[in-house]
């Protein structure tokens, strides 16, 4: 079957109210999310720390979507299983993390789930090139990995133009983390990428109440990359 290419907005639940996710998927879910993004820090490959694989677990209930699981942790080979375990579709994980991402990616197919690579904005693309024949995803930060909230880094946009090109007919989903909105977005989906994680676009300022006050958010980045057609290779 060929890669759905078609965009795909996936909100972060770091942004969302923490004591209660299941009310929160159920407003993105209702507001048209694709995927729920969640992210996993550590406090040591990130300087923050969130949810271990028990959290996805409890999370992955009141998900009806895709579990889209971005792992900002090293090492990440002792908790693949787990989280795979917890319910999480796709396993993303950084090239930074360890020396041996080519056996991670592996780690992740090896469970049945979606193997995803994460660059840094300090890691040009071209660092991926011999793994991604392992890969269903690559995501391109847009920001620097530990915090929500934080300034899109433009000169990634270039970053997304070069991997959109790499990956040429390859399966793989381009993904975007870090700064999307409706100005942000329309420029990396014309630049290629068909997934978008936004975080504190979604939910303003920590809650679905905020998302309630200022209507479909999701709705907003859709309509922003309405005319724009995400770019082939
Ligand atoms: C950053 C996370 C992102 C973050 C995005 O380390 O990976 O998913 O939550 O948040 P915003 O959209 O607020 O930049
Ligand atoms: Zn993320």
């Amino acid at each position: 079957m060929p890669l759905d290419r078609t965009l795909k907005i996936a909100p972060s639940i770091l942004s969302a109210d923490f004591a209660d996710f299941g009310r929160e998927i159920e407003a993105i879910e209702s507001e048209g999310c694709d995927w729920v993004h969640v992210d996993v820090m550590d406090g040591h490959f990130v300087p923050n720390l969130t949810f271990g694989p028990p959290l996805c677990k409890a999370i992955r209930k009141h998900i009806n979507t895709v579990m889209d699981v971005h792992l900002m942790i090293a090492p990440v080979d002792p908790y693949i299983e787990a989280f795979a375990d917890a319910g999480a579709d796709i396993i993303t994980a950084h090239l930074e993390a360890g020396p041996h991402t080519h056996r991670t990616l592996q780690a992740i197919r090896a469970t049945g789930k979606k193997a995803g690579l994460a660059l840094n904005p300090g890691t040009p693309v071209e660092a991926a090139q011999p793994l991604l024949d392992l890969c269903d995803l690559v995501c391109v930060m847009t920001v620097n990995p530990g915090f929500g909230g934080q300034k899109f880094i433009h000169c990634q946009i270039e970053q997304v133009r070069r991997l959109r090109a790499l990956i040429g007919d390859r399966p793989i989903h381009i993904e975007i983390d870090g700064g999307v909105d409706p100005e942000t977005a329309p420029l990396v989906v014309e630049a290629g990428a068909d997934v978008l994680v936004a975080g504190s676009a979604v939910f303003r300022g920590g809650s679905v109440e905020n998302a309630e006050i200022y209507g479909n958010n999701i709705g907003a980045i859709r309509r922003a990359c309405e005319n724009v057609t995400i770019q082939a290779a």
